[in-house]
């Protein structure tokens, strides 16, 4: 009925939407389980993990934090536009990425909704510290496919924290509806970081990326002891 190559890419899809499906359940069973703590920090790498006591520091700071969050958010999004006109001759990851930057937008927006919901006002962008100090952390140069890996590696660490912090909040934070809030975007970011590895791994070979992920990790911690959690940021 349908030609070789229709039900080859078909059958791709098909794994694909699977193995998405099976990761985000794994996240959400893992991350449920407070027992899995370390493994969940193992998971995503994390060399140092965020104080409880932040997610009530942030509670107290609910509309700056929730600023903060959509502008993560709309960062995302714009990020992965940038990639993707960037790099436009990496397939993959134009494919994927345009679907993940769709997820950012629509999670800018649920913040932006959460803002109003709760009678806040959206209000101006504060300097990214810690997004900021990241960039450093990636090698500039090399050819074109080092340097969409080492974009992609950067990526990655922010959803990883990202992930590891909204975990925080879903556990910690007292409001049930700003639990399930936090707990859905964990799930998402975890997706994200996901996705972005393995796409790193499809243009340089996985000796590089399992180095310089290591290297990045290393760089992160060193920067997050270097920043102190506040309330009102998510980073
Ligand atoms: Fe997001
Ligand atoms: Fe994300």
């Amino acid at each position: 009925m349908f030609p070789a190559f229709v039900k080859s890419g078909l059958q791709i899809y098909l794994y694909f939407c699977i193995y998405q499906h099976y990761f985000q359940l794994f996240i959400k069973y893992i991350a449920d389980t407070s027992q899995f703590i370390t493994y969940f920090r193992l998971m995503l790498g994390l060399k140092l993990t965020t104080d409880p006591r932040w997610a009530n520091a942030a509670e107290k700071s609910l509309e700056e934090i929730l600023i903060d969050h959509a502008y993560c958010e709309q960062k995302a999004a714009t990020t992965g536009i940038s990639l993707i006109v960037q790099y436009p001759e990496f397939e993959k990851m134009v494919k994927e990425c345009t679907a993940i930057v769709a997820e950012e937008w629509g999670h800018f927006r649920k913040v932006l909704k959460e803002l109003e919901k709760r009678g806040y006002k959206f209000g101006k962008q504060r300097k990214d510290n810690y997004v900021n100090e990241l960039a450093k952390l990636i090698t500039r140069g090399g050819d074109r496919n080092e340097q969409v890996a080492e974009r992609l590696l950067l990526l990655a660490m922010i959803e990883a924290r990202s992930c590891e912090r909204f975990r925080v909040l879903s556990l910690h934070i007292a409001d049930p509806e700003l639990k399930q809030f936090y707990h859905d975007f964990m799930v998402s970011e975890a997706g994200h970081y996901r996705t972005f590895i393995d796409l790193a791994k499809e243009y340089m070979p996985e000796s590089y990326v399992k180095r310089r992920w290591q290297q990045i990790l290393d760089g992160e911690a060193e920067i997050m002891q270097r920043l102190t959690p506040v309330g009102s940021r998510i980073h």
